[in-house]
């Protein structure tokens, strides 16, 4: 499918028109997907009382409009291309699929959940590597109405029947084991880990992926490939209502437990179908790739979903930036002629520093367009890849989104929007952003003189925000809307230039970290930290890290003496990635007497971060709150980070 946008006046009148009558707007825009019954009411609901739906009334299922609508005219096309591990090939060779044999996969994959009892409205989690089946599975669980969960092939055992159990679900789907780099993850047993503590799984589904050895259940335990002998390629879509549940996915927040994110089928559609063409500016010919994980939103969004929708052919890559070498990114591009490229600037800061020598010999040419998503972009890193990887010729479309917001909400258009370094720019259609003081008070941005930074926000719903937390409603209101009522909270600090109307993104405000593009709550780590035998108290906190964005950083009060602080650290790392996963590892833990705490006993984290970011006592302000404003002396004194001074 085409873009829309291909001038700048197209943008502001398509953002114009989506602000004034978004019901015309987008029912032009969900006008070129297909539908089973076309909506009778666009959109009801706002974020006061926060139950909102879109195209009210209409039928459709999204694999339709992924695969079935493309078959007529584009069945021989490449919908995917994957690219092993090794590049060698010698374990796994490419694999490809045109539209027409991802769509015979996917509807053997849907008979087979359905021949095991799935139906509509049925959770299914999915924890599988970066191999096609992560998504064919979606997209069968899609067809036959179930909700897909993805886990990230990354958490621990805990966190995935932390996951399971609170989606309800009675099949898991993984793989014998996965190769990252020289790694291997043996998922299929961590999966039966999890499944000791999450005994509502009834059949574990396991596709035979590197062939090595597993622990096997008789009767619970089935084989993927065996299963998939069996079925033949035939399932219809099951019409799903627009409001229908499309999955969930986790992801963390200030406090708490990970949050079962529920995105719905219509909106997310439109919104993502939209958005993924626009953004890109996407032609026919395009090779699109996408380096998240589909574990992640980015990969259900724009490497899944985005693609499929519009016909694209997609590259899905199971192995790591570094792996054999620092120039594998770039030899696979080359390889494949990759046309866009989208990644985390985490990625583009650990492969500047290996310099451009594994660069000079790719030849880059097909690259047209470049992004970024998942964090704020350094200048540096910014550069680097405008002129290393793009060439100069390439223009980078910062996206902004979360989780939450389903797809990319504040982003340039590829060479149709400016792409100053480090901004997000302008809103999309449909999103209206505001920014608030410290007060909670709405910054008018149209008599601003001077640039202002605050809380951002959105103050209207578009057809890819989230509708809820699974089976928690409540929640939701609370964490989102219950701050600064009638608006939808991001927990990012934005600065809008009044010069030129446009967005930075500088930050979260709240307790969640971002460590390589990864979204992890202190709370979470903290709470498995705070299991650790000598650990009586935990804070944490981030720390500028300048190739992860953020590294993490623990504060423990302990009740007995440790063999070594390099014993202590190696256990409470072991233990975070039992609980969690490696990703939430801390980098340093810091025996400390006591902890920066009001009278009210709120831990203030905030003293700990200026203390990382290398501030001295005498420079983090007031500390009067304190109930005990001695230990930031001591904390201080002891830092096993030494900043640079500010
Ligand atoms: O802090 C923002 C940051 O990532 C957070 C959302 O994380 P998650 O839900 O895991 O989704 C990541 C991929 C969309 C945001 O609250 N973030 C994401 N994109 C950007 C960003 N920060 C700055 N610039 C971006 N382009």
């Amino acid at each position: 499918m085409k873009p829309e946008i291909t001038t700048w006046q197209e943008y502001q009148a398509a953002y114009k028109e989506s602000i004034e009558n978004p019901s015309n707007f987008w029912s032009k825009i969900a006008k070129t997907f297909y539908w089973q019954k076309e909506w009778t009411n666009v959109c009801s609901g706002d974020f006061s009382d926060v139950n909102i739906r879109w195209f009210d009334g209409g039928i459709l299922n999204i694999t339709e409009n992924c695969l079935d609508r493309h078959l007529a005219e584009r069945g021989d096309h490449l919908a995917l291309i994957w690219e092993p591990n090794d590049p060698t090939e010698k374990m796994h060779g490419v694999r490809k699929y045109t539209y027409r044999q991802l769509y015979e996969e996917v509807l053997c994959c849907a008979q087979m959940l359905q021949k095991l009892g799935v139906q509509k409205g049925d959770r299914v989690c999915i924890y599988l590597p970066m191999i096609p089946e992560i998504l064919i599975c979606m997209l069968a669980c899609a067809r036959i109405g179930a909700i897909h969960s993805v886990v990230f092939g990354g958490f621990s055992a805990a966190s995935l029947a932390e996951r399971i159990n609170d989606s309800d679900a009675h099949i898991l789907i993984t793989a014998d084991s996965a190769f990252r780099g020289n790694k291997e993850i043996h998922l299929k047993e961590i999966a039966d880990k999890a499944i000791q503590n999450a005994p509502g799984i009834q059949h574990c589904i396991v596709y035979i992926h590197t062939g090595c050895a597993i622990p096997w259940v008789e009767g619970r335990d089935l084989k993927y490939q065996d299963l998939i002998a069996q079925t033949t390629a035939e399932c219809p879509a099951v019409p799903m209502e627009a409001e229908a549940p499309l999955f969930i996915l986790y992801t963390s927040g200030s406090t708490g437990k990970p949050k079962g994110i529920v995105h719905t089928t219509a909106g997310y559609m439109v919104y993502v179908g939209y958005t993924f063409r626009n953004i890109f500016q996407i032609r026919d010919d395009d090779i699109f790739w996408c380096t998240a994980d589909v574990g992640w939103i980015t990969g259900h969004s724009y490497l899944v979903y985005g693609p499929l929708l519009n016909g694209t052919t997609v590259l899905m890559f199971e192995g790591i930036p570094t792996y054999p070498d620092p120039g594998r990114f770039w030899q696979v591009i080359q390889k494949y002629k990759v046309t866009i490229f989208y990644t985390a600037p985490t990625v583009i800061r650990s492969l500047l520093l290996e310099g451009t020598s594994y660069l000079e010999d790719k030849d880059l040419s097909s690259l047209r367009v470049l992004g970024s998503v998942g964090e704020p972009i350094n200048e540096e890193a910014w550069q680097w890849y405008y002129k290393h990887v793009g060439k100069e010729r390439c223009p980078i479309v910062d996206t902004y989104w979360q989780t939450e917001t389903g797809g990319i909400v504040i982003s340039p258009i590829a060479n149709i929007t400016p792409t100053p370094p480090c901004y997000a720019t302008y809103p999309l259609p449909g999103i209206v952003p505001a920014i608030l003081d410290s007060y909670g008070k709405e910054i008018a941005l149209n008599s601003l003189k001077e640039p202002a930074e605050g809380t951002l926000c959105f103050k209207q719903p578009w057809p890819s925000i989230a509708r809820t937390t699974f089976r928690d409603h409540a929640r939701f209101k609370k964490v989102y809307f219950e701050e600064y009522p009638g608006y939808y909270l991001t927990g990012d600090n934005a600065r809008y230039e009044p010069t030129t109307g446009m967005f930075r993104i500088t930050g979260r405000m709240d307790d969640v970290l971002n460590v390589s593009g990864h979204r992890l709550g202190t709370a979470e780590i903290e709470n498995a930290i705070n299991e650790h035998e000598a650990v009586v108290e935990t804070a944490v906190v981030g720390y500028p890290h300048p190739i992860k964005g953020q590294g993490i950083y623990a504060f423990v009060i302990c009740d007995r003496p440790f063999s070594s602080s390099e014993d202590l650290l190696k256990s409470v790392q072991q233990l975070v990635s039992e609980k969690i996963g490696p990703i939430a590892k801390p980098d340093y833990v810091q025996v400390v007497p006591g902890l920066p705490k009001t009278r009210s006993g709120k831990i203030m984290r905030r003293i700990l971060r200026k203390l990382l970011e290398g501030a001295t006592p005498t420079q983090i302000g007031d500390t009067s709150t304190l109930l005990d404003p001695a230990i930031v002396e001591s904390i201080f004194e002891g830092l096993l980070l030494k900043p640079k001074a500010v």
